[in-house]
């Protein structure tokens, strides 16, 4: 008897822990205020710039009428400094009344009624990090049914002003909140990043089951220096991070930056392309008012979101580093297709390297096309031991989406599961 009653309890315990909002099941995708507005609150000097409800209108404006929304990107995200520096009488969370006139709600209505949905930001600890009211234990079911009354679709919790106790307690309790709202609401949780990022500190199996999508490393900012640390540590930490992402449940090495200052031109086609790689949420953080045409071209890139899109969910990783210091990083995609991203890290010369796809473990059994996804050349008739050479701009990519055209017979390794086939190689191996 005891015993029936403690499993009952442990399958109890399991299930309300469970995120079960079906959301996300390929990464998010949108606009996120952060790296590019801050806490920028001087509306008197720079209404046009300023954390506003205005400027989260603006943003949606531009999603809706410049093709953004039909591509996918359809997140309109607020982050911190949204709130009034005091909660209400009522204890309840309250938006800036100057800055936020119309309420929360009337901004989730906004999105709504052109096909977007909104993001809100909230902290686990006593404030934000840039000391708003935070979301202590004893406010996450209040602070949760506030989000979902105002129409909310998505929430990141930060994890400033919090301990690692409060945050083991916090993170799945507003799990939990979020789903007794009834309301599908995207949690995105900063927990991994405040405690290193990786094992044993951090157990990526209940995040998996807890959130939608977590920052595992520290913040953007503003260059490619910010961008490379960000590869490096994701790289450097594929074999634990790449597993655990999925439909559903991702890793989030934070914002695009592509459109804003810090970046060249072929800098930003590699931030794309790498973040496109590791199956990265796609949160754009640049004035969409004045992005220039290039930088909307990559974002923009058709073929580019088809692969981060993909329906498999199955995150890439770093498979070579030359000595040439060319890398070379691959993604398993649906339909035994995969994504190549040819990644310099010269900084002399545009770069020829030559290999072949045997060289990156292709299965000799195929004849292959590829395409490049940023030229839209495409290559037919390639087999794997075939040597082909790229051309590659210091930090530059050259990126290209392969598939099998033809089978050369059905070799076994196609239809059966080969104890290989665990390992991380190409999907047609
Ligand atoms: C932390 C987060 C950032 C941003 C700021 C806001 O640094 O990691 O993404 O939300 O707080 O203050």
């Amino acid at each position: 008897m005891k015993l029936i009653a403690s499993v009952l309890l442990a399958a109890l315990v399991t299930t309300s822990l469970a995120l079960e909002n079906g959301l996300m099941r390929t990464p998010p995708m949108g606009w996120l205020a952060w790296e590019r507005f801050r806490c920028n609150i001087d509306c008197k000097t720079d209404p046009q710039n300023c954390i506003s409800e205005k400027l989260f209108m603006d943003m949606a404006d531009r999603l809706a009428a410049d093709s953004w929304r039909e591509l996918g990107y359809v997140y309109v995200n607020i982050d911190d400094c949204w709130m009034a520096k005091e909660r209400d009488s009522t204890g309840q969370l309250i938006p800036d009344p100057e800055r936020f006139p119309s309420g929360i709600k009337a901004l989730a209505d906004y999105m709504h009624a052109r096909g977007l949905k909104l993001g809100i930001y909230g902290d686990l600890g006593t404030h934000t990090c840039e000391g708003y009211p935070g979301t202590t234990l004893d406010r996450i079911e209040q602070d949760a049914s506030t989000f979902a009354q105002w129409g909310v679709d998505m929430l990141k919790l930060d994890g400033c002003y919090s301990s690692a106790y409060q945050q083991a307690k916090g993170y799945p309790r507003m799990s939990s909140a979020l789903n007794a709202t009834g309301r599908p609401i995207a949690y995105s949780c900063s927990w991994p990043a405040y405690r290193g990022g990786l094992p044993p500190k951090v157990n990526y199996t209940l995040l998996a089951n807890i959130c939608n999508l977590w920052r595992n490393y520290g913040d953007i900012e503003d260059s490619w220096e910010s961008v490379l640390s960000i590869v490096d540590w994701f790289s450097a930490n594929q074999d634990v991070l790449q597993p655990v992402s999925g439909p559903g449940h991702w890793n989030d090495p934070d914002m695009l930056i592509i459109g804003n200052f810090g970046l060249s031109y072929e800098q930003s086609r590699s931030q794309m392309a790498l973040w496109t790689v590791m199956a990265a949420p796609l949160f754009m953080s640049t004035d969409l008012r004045t992005i220039s045409e290039q930088a909307r071209e990559i974002l923009q890139n058709k073929l580019m979101i088809k692969i981060n899109q993909d329906p498999l969910g199955i995150q890439g990783r770093r498979i070579l580093q030359e000595k040439c210091r060319i890398e070379v990083f691959l993604r398993p995609l649906s339909q035994s297709a995969n994504a190549l991203v040819f990644f310099s890290r010269r900084t002399d010369m545009p770069y020829r390297y030559t290999a072949s796809l045997a060289h990156f473990n292709f299965t000799q059994d195929a004849v292959y096309e590829a395409q490049d996804v940023y030229s839209g050349q495409i290559i037919t008739g390639l087999k794997a031991a075939d040597n082909f050479t790229v051309v590659i701009n210091p930090s530059g990519v050259v990126m290209w989406f392969v598939y099998p055209t033809t089978y050369l017979g059905q070799p076994a390794s196609f239809v059966k599961q080969l104890p290989e086939a665990r390992k991380f190689h190409p999907s047609a191996m």
